[in-house]
C-alpha cells in the first residue's frame, strides 16, 4: 500500500502525504496525542544507512533516540543490534528480544554492579569512557571468562553540528587510550577489540562528517604505530534531520559516495566496521500528532490550543534550540476556509515556553484538527518535559507497510 522506495525528497513528501491521509480516514479512532511511526520509513532508513558502509560492516541501534522496545525489535528483525547507555536500555533490548551479543554498552558513566552484570552476560562490546571507568572494569572482570572491550576516543578537535568531541566530558585522549591498550595485553580474560568514535549529532553536512573519518584514520594508524592491534572500528557518523522549517536534508548521496572512497583506504584493510546511529534510523520514521482542544483571539493575536506541547515533544535538537523555532507543520481539518491565517500553536503547560510554533502560516483550525509534524521519531518523546503540570502523556503505533495500525505501549509506561 504504501511505497517501499524513498530515493529523493519528492518520495518522500508523497509518503507524508499518504500518510497524513491515511491519520485523516482514521481520525476518529486515533488517540492523541499520537507518535506514530511508519514502517516503511524505517526499512528505508537502515538502508539508507547502511549503503554508507560496506557491506560486511555491523550495525547498532542508539536506542537513546528512542528506547520503544517494539522499534528495537523491529530493528532487529532487519539484522541491526542495540546500542545502550545504562541499565534501563539493556533491559529494553533483552525485553525486545535481543541476545547480549547483539548489544553495544556504551555510556558515559558505568557503575561497578552495572559493570560486573555487563561482564557475566557478554555484551558485543563494552566501551571504555574513561581512565576510572577501566579501574572498575578491571575489578568487574575478575571473574569474567572474557569480556570485549572498546576505548572511546576524543581527539580533541571539534567538528560541528551537536559537537560531542574535541571540549567535550566524553572518551579518551590518544595518550590515555594507548596506556589503556599496552596494559590490556597483560589480562587474558580482557580483549581490546578496537576504538569506538563518536564525535557529534545532528550534522546536516557531509564536509564535517567525512572530516571526522579522516581523524578516525589517523588514529588508527597512531594506534597501529605504537604496536596495537584493532580488529574494530566503531563509528557513530551523528547523521543530521531536517527537523525546523528552514533545515536543509543531508545529501545522502554525495556523502555515500565519499564514504565508499574512504573504505577502499589500506588503512581499513583487516578492520571490520561496526556502525552505531539513533536519529538516522528512527527521527524520519515518527510523525507526531496532536489534537486541537481550543482556540483563542486574544490582544490581536490567534492561539490554537494542542493536547500536547512541550510536555510531550520536544524536536530533539536541544531545548535551547527548540524554544521558538518552528519545525515543519502539516494540517489535518475539515473546515474549509479558504483564507489561511497566522497563528500560535501551543499546548497544555502553564509556561509560556510551551509554544510549538509561532506566526505559523496554517489553515483555519478549530476542536478536534489535527497538526502533525514530521521527522519526529528521535529523541522528540525522550527529551520532552513529561513531569509539568502532570498532564496526559503520549500514545504509540506503528503504521505497517500495507496499512494497519499496531497499538505499542507508550515509553513512559514501559519501566
Ligand atoms: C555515543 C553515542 N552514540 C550514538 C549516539 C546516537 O547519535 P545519533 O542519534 O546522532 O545517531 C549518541 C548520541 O548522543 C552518542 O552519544
Amino acid at each position: 500500500m504504501f511505497e517501499t522506495q524513498m530515493s529523493d525528497a519528492h518520495s518522500r513528501q508523497k509518503h507524508d502525504d499518504e500518510v497524513l491521509q491515511w491519520v485523516q480516514k482514521q481520525k476518529n479512532d486515533l488517540p492523541t496525542p499520537l507518535y506514530l511511526y511508519s514502517e516503511t520509513v524505517l526499512n528505508e532508513a537502515v538502508a539508507t544507512y547502511r549503503a554508507f558502509f560496506p557491506k560486511n560492516a555491523r550495525g547498532f541501534y542508539a536506542l537513546k533516540a528512542n528506547p520503544q522496545p517494539a522499534l528495537v525489535n523491529h530493528f532487529a528483525s532487519l539484522g541491526i543490534g542495540g546500542e545502550i547507555t545504562g541499565q534501563a536500555e539493556w533491559e529494553f533490548c533483552l525485553s525486545a528480544g535481543l541476545r547480549p551479543a547483539n548489544i553495544l554498552a556504551g555510556g558515559v558513566v558505568k557503575s561497578l554492579p552495572f559493570l560486573e552484570m555487563l561482564c557475566q552476560a557478554g555484551p558485543a562490546a563494552i566501551v571504555i569512557e574513561s581512565e576510572a571507568e577501566w579501574a572498575r572494569l578491571k575489578q568487574a572482570a575478575h571473574h569474567a571468562a572474557q569480556v570485549r572491550i572498546l576505548l572511546r576516543i576524543n581527539p580533541g578537535v571539534s567538528f560541528g553540528g551537536l559537537n560531542m568531541a574535541g571540549g567535550s566530558q566524553f572518551g579518551l585522549s590518544n595518550e590515555q587510550a594507548l596506556a589503556i591498550a599496552q596494559e590490556c595485553k597483560a589480562i587474558p580474560q580482557i580483549e581490546l577489540l578496537g576504538l569506538h568514535f563518536y564525535f557529534g549529532s545532528q550534522r546536516l553536512e557531509v564536509a564535517p562528517i567525512v572530516q571526522a573519518v579522516e581523524v578516525v584514520e589517523e588514529t588508527i594508524r597512531t594506534f597501529r604505530a605504537a604496536g596495537v592491534t584493532i580488529h574494530v572500528v566503531d563509528l557513530g557518523l551523528g547523521c543530521g534531520v531536517p527537523y525546523l522549517a528552514r533545515d536543509k536534508a543531508l545529501d545522502e548521496a554525495a556523502l555515500r559516495e565519499q564514504l565508499q572512497t574512504h573504505w577502499q583506504d589500506p588503512v581499513w584493510a583487516d578492520i571490520d566496521i561496526w556502525f552505531e546511529a539513533g536519529r538516522a534510523l528512527v527521527a524520519r520514521s515518527g510523525y507526531y500528532i496532536a489534537r486541537v482542544v481550543d482556540r483563542k483571539e486574544l490582544h490581536g493575536e490567534t492561539f490554537v490550543f494542542l493536547d500536547g506541547g512541550l510536555n510531550v515533544h520536544n524536536p530533539g535538537v536541544g531545548l535551547g534550540g527548540f524554544l521558538r523555532r518552528n519545525p515543519q507543520f502539516r494540517f489535518i481539518t475539515e473546515h474549509f476556509v479558504e483564507r489561511e491565517e497566522t497563528i500560535n500553536l501551543v499546548g497544555n503547560l502553564c509556561t509560556t515556553a510551551d509554544t510549538v510554533g509561532t506566526n505559523v502560516a496554517a489553515p483555519f483550525l478549530d476542536e478536534g484538527d489535527f497538526v502533525a509534524i514530521p521527522n519526529a521519531g528521535a529523541y522528540c518523546q525522550t527529551t520532552a518535559m513529561w513531569g509539568f503540570n502532570s498532564q496526559p502523556l503520549f500514545y504509540e503505533g506503528l503504521l505497517t507497510c500495507d496499512g494497519f495500525f499496531k497499538s505499542y505501549l507508550p515509553q513512559h509506561e514501559l519501566t
